[in-house]
């Protein structure tokens, strides 16, 4: 779906970034006093050297707060100026109320309006093309989107062939309305195929559990992540190169046009193999999942602000955001921002 940016007397900027992530530390090595791996296993299989992990005292509203707080000091507007605020989570603080609202009062940013998403890690890829759509309503003038998760409270510890992939973090973006109509979201896709729910999926109780005869993996502990993992790489290398072809496409942009193509960071070979076979060229597909692992709906947002940050993503360029995961989900977003 294309916006009509062209028809409005305004257009959309990306106005302030921030993010925010554990002060601790674990290393591969870390985990392989605790599980049967090892710092060569994770490293090439998963491009992962260290992630961060939640201590005492961080939660998703706490790094969602910090993250949030850098965005508006960036974007130089008063948090009284926000319309409203959407969260991407997995790990909400509760089922009720949104973390969202919470947020919104922590910030000083009341009476925004405030709402959790839930996509996994899409989630913060769809509040953006969310954040686009309401402001092209002309309702809307400044709209937050945060990706945030505590991934580690929902890891299974004891099961290796998880708790080496995810981290904990926050991103935050504000988008604006601008006079220059040129800026904006160009193109966006979302989608879904819940049919494959169980292969990722995290149990409250027996219920929960998928059909006998699915494949899908339960290992006896409810309220952890359980993931068909061969399943969700093959899903996720052709969902990504068919994201950004399409994108591309409708925009009749090439790869070389964009400034910076953000994938979601699940696995650095997946990355790798979808940059391959498009002829994207290195500096142009942004990777850190080396220094945070997975941090679901947080790792497009953090990304952002590190090449904001590092002046790699400048007002005006084009900059293309893809990610994909439980649900199934995904999502495609493609701006002048
Ligand atoms: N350390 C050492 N050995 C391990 C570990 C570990 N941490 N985990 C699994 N192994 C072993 C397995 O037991 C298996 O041993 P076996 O051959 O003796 O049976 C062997 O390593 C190979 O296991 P595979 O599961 O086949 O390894 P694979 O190459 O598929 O890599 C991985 C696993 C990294 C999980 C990969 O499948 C993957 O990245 N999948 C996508 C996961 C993903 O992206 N999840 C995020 C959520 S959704 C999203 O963000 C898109």
């Amino acid at each position: 779906m294309t916006l009509p940016t062209a028809s409005r007397n305004f257009g959309i900027r990306l106005s302030g970034t921030g993010m925010a992530v554990p002060a601790n530390v674990v290393t591969n090595a870390d985990l392989a006093k605790t599980v049967d791996t090892n710092d060569q296993w994770i490293t090439q299989r998963t491009g992962i050297r260290q992630r961060h992990i939640s201590e005492q005292g961080d939660s998703v509203l706490t790094l969602s707060r910090d993250a949030m707080q850098q965005a508006l000091a960036a974007a130089g507007i008063a948090a009284t100026d926000l319309d409203m605020l959407i969260l991407a989570t997995l790990t909400p603080e509760m089922v009720t109320p949104s973390t969202a609202a919470r947020v919104v009062s922590d910030i000083g940013a009341t009476p925004a309006s405030a709402v959790d998403i839930s996509a996994a890690c899409s989630g913060f890829v769809y509040g953006v093309n969310m954040a686009a759509s309401f402001i092209a309503t002309g309702f809307y003038k400044h709209i937050a989107v945060i990706g945030c998760e505590t991934l580690s409270k929902i890891t299974n510890w004891t099961d290796r062939s998880t708790c080496v992939l995810f981290g904990d973090g926050a991103g935050a973006a504000i988008f604006s309305a601008t006079q220059d109509t040129t800026r904006g979201c160009l193109y966006q896709n979302m989608g879904s195929d819940g049919g494959r729910w169980h292969e990722l999926y995290c149990p409250r109780s027996e219920a929960d559990l998928p059909p006998e005869g699915s494949g899908a993996p339960f290992n006896g502990q409810y309220n952890t992540l359980h993931m068909n993992g061969r399943e969700i790489y093959k899903f996720a290398v052709g969902t990504l190169q068919k994201s950004i072809e399409a994108a591309l496409a409708h925009c009749n942009l090439k790869p070389s046009d964009l400034a910076m193509i953000i994938p979601h960071q699940s696995n650095a070979r997946i990355i790798e193999s979808a940059r391959e076979k498009l002829g994207v060229s290195e500096d142009r597909m942004y990777v850190n999942i080396d220094r945070y692992g997975n941090t679901s709906a947080a790792s497009v947002p953090i990304c952002l602000h590190e090449l904001v940050t590092a002046g790699r993503v400048k007002p005006g360029d084009h900059v293309l955001f893809v990610a994909l995961g439980g649900g199934l989900t995904w999502a495609t977003s493609l701006w002048k921002v």
